[in-house]
């Protein structure tokens, strides 16, 4: 039980470790919250600074999802590795080392944390994602139809009902950390990357 709570908070300050800031702070001296979206997550680094960046942040941010996820299934089971995703995925919202203040959306993460809980789900919901973005070149949007997809695949694939609890609340979280870019692919004012993968807005 001690072991289990431990696990689920160590999840928690794994989670809270903002890696696009760290990256680019390290990388370049700058603070990307200061740049794009504002977003400390792996869209705006790779929209600001390129794939150089973006990629180590989208994989860390997996990461950190994933291996607090698998550490809680491996050693608790089914429960403490959905409330360990669980609690990266609030780290990675709203960081403690950043004061709690607004963090990344969630969608990297949560994607860690579906690889280790329910991982054909989350190849499927990788495909989904690779496809909006190529087609419509919205990283928002990607994430957006991702976010529905989760659950749906999970509930279909028959995975048990704390994880697709669990994919039910990343998908209602995920949506409410886009309602900025909701307002802005609405009014047509989203970036949008273009093909050379530079910023275009
Ligand atoms: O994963 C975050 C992405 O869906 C949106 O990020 O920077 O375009 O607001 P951003």
């Amino acid at each position: 039980m001690v072991t289990d709570a431990v696990i689920v908070v160590v999840g928690y300050l794994v989670g809270s470790i903002p890696f696009g800031v760290v990256v680019v702070r390290l990388a370049r001296g700058e603070d990307i919250r200061a740049h794009g979206s504002g977003n400390i997550g792996a869209s705006n680094v790779w929209r600001t600074y390129g794939r150089s960046l973006g990629i180590p942040v989208a994989l860390l941010d997996v990461v950190k999802g994933l291996v607090p996820a698998l550490v809680g299934l491996e050693v608790g089971g089914e429960w403490v590795g959905v409330l360990a995703g669980a609690a990266a995925m609030a780290g990675h919202a709203r960081p403690v080392w950043l004061r709690f203040a607004k963090g990344g959306k969630m969608v990297a993460t949560a994607g860690g944390v579906s690889f280790a809980l329910a991982p054909v789900a989350a190849a499927l919901c990788l495909l989904v994602w690779v496809a909006t973005f190529a087609l419509f070149r919205y990283a928002s949007l990607a994430s957006l139809v991702t976010a529905v997809a989760l659950p749906a695949l999970s509930l279909l694939l028959g995975e048990p009902w704390p994880t697709v609890a669990l994919a039910l609340a990343a998908c209602a979280g995920v949506i409410v950390l886009h309602r900025e870019n909701i307002r802005r692919l609405l009014d047509g004012s989203e970036s949008r990357f273009s093909r050379s993968r530079r910023p275009t807005a």
